[in-house]
């Protein structure tokens, strides 16, 4: 009886864990209509990591993603591309990551790694290399609260 108390207490802080941060998560949604411009989060995630590590940064374009026939992210004006190279570049992917699950971070892309929260890091072998630029995609719940 007390251990199954426990067990519930251990659950519940585990869960209030989980939705630490603006409680969006870093589930993935993939775009399906374009909108008319940035998401207010991706404005917001964007002036957040060039503060901490400079770099041009853009955010809508109504496209399909490079090499591929799905809508980006960018036409939902959810990506933010952050035009950094080298090691910069890794720390800010590294950072982007580290906060990913707590801020609604779908996808992070740099120098042919992609991370997802399904696929953890990995090879990324879209079209488009990523080597001059990191890219970070918020799901729909990040798009509206990242930063808020
Ligand atoms: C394209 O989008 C669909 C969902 O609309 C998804 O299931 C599929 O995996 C996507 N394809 C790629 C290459 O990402
Ligand atoms: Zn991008």
């Amino acid at each position: 009886m007390k251990h199954g108390l426990f067990v519930l207490l251990f659950a519940a802080i585990f869960m209030l864990m989980e939705v630490e941060g603006n409680g969006c998560g870093c589930g993935y949604n993939y775009a399906n209509k374009a909108t008319d411009g940035p998401a207010p989060g991706a404005r917001r995630l964007a002036s957040y990591f060039k503060k901490r590590y400079g770099g041009r940064t853009e955010i809508y374009n109504n496209r399909p993603v490079r090499g591929g026939k799905n809508l980006s992210l960018h036409a939902e004006g959810r990506a933010v591309d952050i035009y950094l190279a080298g090691n910069n570049g890794r720390r800010a992917f590294d950072h982007a990551v580290s906060i990913a699950c707590a801020h609604g971070i779908q996808e992070v892309i740099f120098n042919r790694r992609i991370w997802t929260a399904n696929g953890g890091e990995h090879h990324y072998s879209g079209s488009n290399p990523h080597t001059d630029h990191v890219h970070i995609g918020l799901n729909r719940c990040g798009a509206r609260n990242f930063g808020a």
